[in-house]
């Protein structure tokens, strides 16, 4: 029997082995990042090339998509690519940020390839600004904190080095060459997260799809007389933790022209408010699943590099999880209206207590000490309203954070006047 089927039996273990290979291998192909699949790169690219056009030549449908962001120019109710002055649409910021740059230029943010020219061309840089304002503008800068020394690069001017850089944001700012895996290219979040305890380098692939826009989308401030960039972070990402980190080491970034106190500017803490516990953030959801929504081209599936508000395309942006995209669009708005009405109220209060202090420092016999804690209780409130200010979803991106945080910035703006009044108060009575 054995001996007269042997060949048979043979043929079909050939057949058995043969397929086994072909499923394990179909099932390891399967489990590659969408790049490694069957795409050839047909260049070499050098470690953290700053030209993006290089990369582009092996990854055309990546490349062609991030050229867009250069040219939307859309505008959305809250956000969009238009750079309009959110001075001109809201007085009362003027008023809000009296004696620092923020007063004479503040634009709507857009797209990455305009990071480079935006930064050049704003009113609030002069000769003495540290290169590190270079830091989230430019794909020049991982080569050159690699070459100079981080300490180095933030101790020179903006000026001097900007002979050496020309190229916007590019692809070297989140991916390794080569790979194409998302890494961590800012150092200050290296260091930020290393005193967390954290090491990126054992974060999921999900995670760096949030992570790899916290190279930038962070708040951030210049350590020392060496301006060296760093996050805030050691207590915490939540507003209150890096209130608190600051108040520790004494920091501010400038004296309130009219109130007089010393004043944190909160910049662009996206990561953070994201991270604080959203809905969203705590069901897995990625900033690049909104941000950078899978797109086909013909049989190619890739990601879009258009980076914008998803307001432009809710069908890719929110379709993917929502069934009704009608419906959560419209809520976005709903969110947005709520937390906007909410934070007009919180600087009608903050402008009230600045005018109340200013006029009570104004009198001879203020009390001093009472002056004083309402300066502090400026700092405190304002502080709260610009980590939702300066957030550029309008909330959206986490609606409760932003109005738990706008709830105390108003009591605390409140409680700035009432104390400016006791100061005056003392010196009416005599
Ligand atoms: C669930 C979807 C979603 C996720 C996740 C998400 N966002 Fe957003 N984001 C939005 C929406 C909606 C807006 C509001 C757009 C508007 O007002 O036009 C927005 C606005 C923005 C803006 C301002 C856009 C503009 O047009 O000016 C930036 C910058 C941004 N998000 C960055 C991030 C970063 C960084 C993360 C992760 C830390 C993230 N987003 C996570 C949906 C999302
Ligand atoms: C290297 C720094 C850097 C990284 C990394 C980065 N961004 Fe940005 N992003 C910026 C800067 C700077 C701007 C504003 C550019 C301007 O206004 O000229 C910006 C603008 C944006 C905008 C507004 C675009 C528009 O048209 O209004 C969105 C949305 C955004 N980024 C999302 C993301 C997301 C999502 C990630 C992660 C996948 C990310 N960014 C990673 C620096 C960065
Ligand atoms: C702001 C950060 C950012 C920049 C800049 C950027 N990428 Fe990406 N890229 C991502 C993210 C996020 C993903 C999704 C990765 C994942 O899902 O694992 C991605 C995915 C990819 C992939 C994998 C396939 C896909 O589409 O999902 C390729 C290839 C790629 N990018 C090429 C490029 C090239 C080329 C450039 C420059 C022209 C570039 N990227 C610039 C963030 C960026
Ligand atoms: C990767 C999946 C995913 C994407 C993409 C996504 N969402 Fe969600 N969204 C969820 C999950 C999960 C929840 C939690 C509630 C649920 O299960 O519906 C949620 C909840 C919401 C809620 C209710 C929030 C609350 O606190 O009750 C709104 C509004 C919303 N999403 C809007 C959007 C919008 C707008 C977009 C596109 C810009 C979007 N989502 C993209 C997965 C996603």
């Amino acid at each position: 029997m054995l001996k007269r089927h042997w060949k048979t039996l043979l043929v079909s273990s050939v057949i058995v082995i043969l397929s086994g290979i072909i499923v394990a291998l179909l099932i390891f192909m399967k489990n590659q990042p969408p790049e490694k699949r069957g795409i050839t790169a047909l260049i070499e690219i050098a470690n953290m090339e700053a030209d993006s056009a290089l990369w582009g030549v092996n990854f055309p449908n990546q490349y062609t998509t991030y050229l867009k962001t250069e040219t939307n120019n859309q505008r959305t109710t809250y956000g969009g690519s238009e750079p309009f002055s959110k001075l001109d649409e809201d007085t009362r910021l003027v008023e809000l940020f009296a004696g620092n740059p923020f007063s004479i230029d503040y634009k709507e943010d857009r797209g990455h390839r305009n990071a480079l020219t935006d930064v050049r061309e704003t009113k609030r840089l002069n000769d003495k600004t540290p290169a590190s304002c270079y830091s989230c503008k430019t794909s020049d800068t991982p080569a050159l904190w690699a070459e100079m020394g981080v300490e180095n690069f933030s101790a020179t001017t903006f000026k001097d080095m900007s002979y050496r850089i020309d190229q916007p944001i590019g692809c070297a700012n989140c991916h390794e060459a080569n790979t194409m895996r998302l890494i961590v290219t800012n150092p200050a979040l290296d260091e930020a997260l290393k005193k967390q305890g954290k090491n990126w380098q054992s974060f999921t692939r999900q995670e760096m799809r949030t992570l790899v826009c916290a190279n930038c989308h962070v708040e951030y401030y210049f350590q020392g007389d060496k301006k060296v960039l760093t996050f805030p972070w050691e207590n915490g990402t939540h507003i209150e933790d890096i209130e608190q980190y600051y108040n520790d080491y004494g920091f501010s970034d400038w004296q309130h022209k009219t109130s007089g106190a010393a004043m944190i500017k909160i910049q662009h803490p996206e990561y953070e408010m994201f991270t604080a516990g959203s809905t969203h953030f705590n069901a897995g959801v990625a900033c690049a699943d909104c941000h950078m929504p899978y797109t086909r081209d013909g049989s190619a599936k890739f990601s879009s590099h258009d980076v914008k508000s998803p307001l432009f395309s809710p069908a890719q942006s929110c379709g993917t999880c929502h069934t009704d995209v009608n419906y959560v669009v419209e809520r976005v708005k709903i969110i947005q209206d709520s937390v906007h009405t909410t934070l007009l109220a919180t600087e009608d209060a903050l402008v009230a207590a600045i005018q109340a202090i200013s006029q009570a420092a104004s009198y001879a016999s203020v009390d001093k000490a009472k002056l004083e804690e309402a300066r502090k209780l400026h700092r405190a409130a304002q502080v709260r309203w610009d980590f939702v200010a300066a957030e550029n979803s309008m909330g959206f991106h986490n609606p409760e954070e932003a109005l738990r945080i706008l709830a105390a910035a108003t009591d605390l703006a409140r409680q700035a006047q009432i104390k400016a009044i006791e100061a005056m108060n003392l010196q009416v009575s005599k």
